[in-house]
């Protein structure tokens, strides 16, 4: 028996033509993680994946599952299952129809497994209906009932939330929970984090095939550091006043119609509400605010260089 991480992925790189779709990408998704591998559509996520499956050979680089690399032996993919981009169905054919051939191929008690597996994603009462016919919700759920026939121990689902209805994607995220409240290792990607915000205790940031940010979510928005939110009677002034004020950084509008900033520390806010009175603009608001995902997520991945 070889053992290791679930995924151990070190240098990874995958080239086509003039394009590195993924560039030295270091990860490595521990025991008992959910795991999101998040970026914006073409950063590589895809191609990542398919590497960490087999299913395409690396440019350059290893992957090991349970310390075993799956373009060596096939025994590298025992207890690991997954899809990528969507699962592939015969459409002319039922739910459980598609699952015997795919249980049939897995062998190891699988084909016993499908009334739970369909259960577990909720398709039990359309299990007789043409897949042809599913919505593109209940094709994601199939396609993880499928990969659960095998027993996992490792999955690893692509976008599975992509495309969904809102409710779609709630069902998809308790589904998620579940089944790693029962011990499955899942790394799942999304273009999107306030998809996986709430299921993820681990990420990996990609962006154009490099890795911007690894780690915990609770640790990414501590390195974001605090920001002040602030409102007055005149913004003109108040704005001027924070400009010109080197203790604080970072000042921009916000959405809300607040100001934005960075204090240097808390007596920099201190500091700055009395310039903000001498200048004339009276405080109706200044409050803390933990920078929201959303926003670093933006600037991990959308910012400059
Ligand atoms: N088979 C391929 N041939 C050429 N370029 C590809 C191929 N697959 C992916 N790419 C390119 O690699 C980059 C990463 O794609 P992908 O891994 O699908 O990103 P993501 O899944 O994050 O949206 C994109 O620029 C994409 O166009
Ligand atoms: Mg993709």
């Amino acid at each position: 028996m070889t053992s290791g991480p679930p995924v151990e992925v070190r240098g990874l790189t995958k080239q086509y033509g003039d394009i590195t779709a993924v560039d030295g990408v270091d990860l490595t998704v521990e025991a008992g993680d959910v795991f999101g591998y998040l970026g914006p559509n073409g950063a590589g996520k895809t191609t990542s994946m398919r590497m960490m499956l087999g299913l395409i050979r690396p440019t350059a680089g290893e992957v090991k599952l349970f310390g075993k690399d799956p373009q060596e032996s096939i025994s590298a993919l025992t207890g690991v299952a997954g899809f990528v981009e969507a699962p592939r169905f015969y459409p002319y054919l039922d739910a459980k129809t598609n699952l015997e051939l795919l249980a049939a191929l897995d062998g190891d008690g699988a084909n016993g497994r499908i009334p739970e597996v369909l259960d577990i994603v909720e398709l039990t009462d359309r299990a007789k209906d043409k897949v042809g016919g599913y919505s593109h919700g209940m094709r994601q759920r199939l396609g993880i009932a499928a990969s659960l026939l095998r027993k996992p121990k490792l999955l690893m689902l692509d976008e599975p939330a992509t495309g969904l209805d809102p409710a779609g994607m709630r069902d998809m995220r308790l589904l998620i929970k579940r089944l790693a409240s029962e011990g499955i290792t899942v790394l799942l990607s999304s273009h999107l984090l306030a998809e996986v915000e709430d299921v993820c205790d681990r990420v990996a940031i990609i962006r154009k095939g490099k890795i911007a940010y690894q780690g915990q979510l609770s640790q990414l928005r501590k390195e974001a550091g605090l920001s002040y939110s602030l409102r007055t009677t005149d913004d003109t002034a108040a704005r001027k006043v924070l400009d010109s004020f080197t203790a604080v950084t970072d000042v921009a509008a916000s959405d809300d119609g607040t100001l934005r900033f960075h204090p240097a520390d808390e007596s920099a806010v201190a500091q700055l509400s009395g310039q903000l009175t001498a200048a004339g603009a009276m405080i109706i608001e200044l409050a803390p605010r933990s920078a929201t995902l959303e926003e670093l997520f933006f600037e991990l991945t959308e910012g400059e260089s």
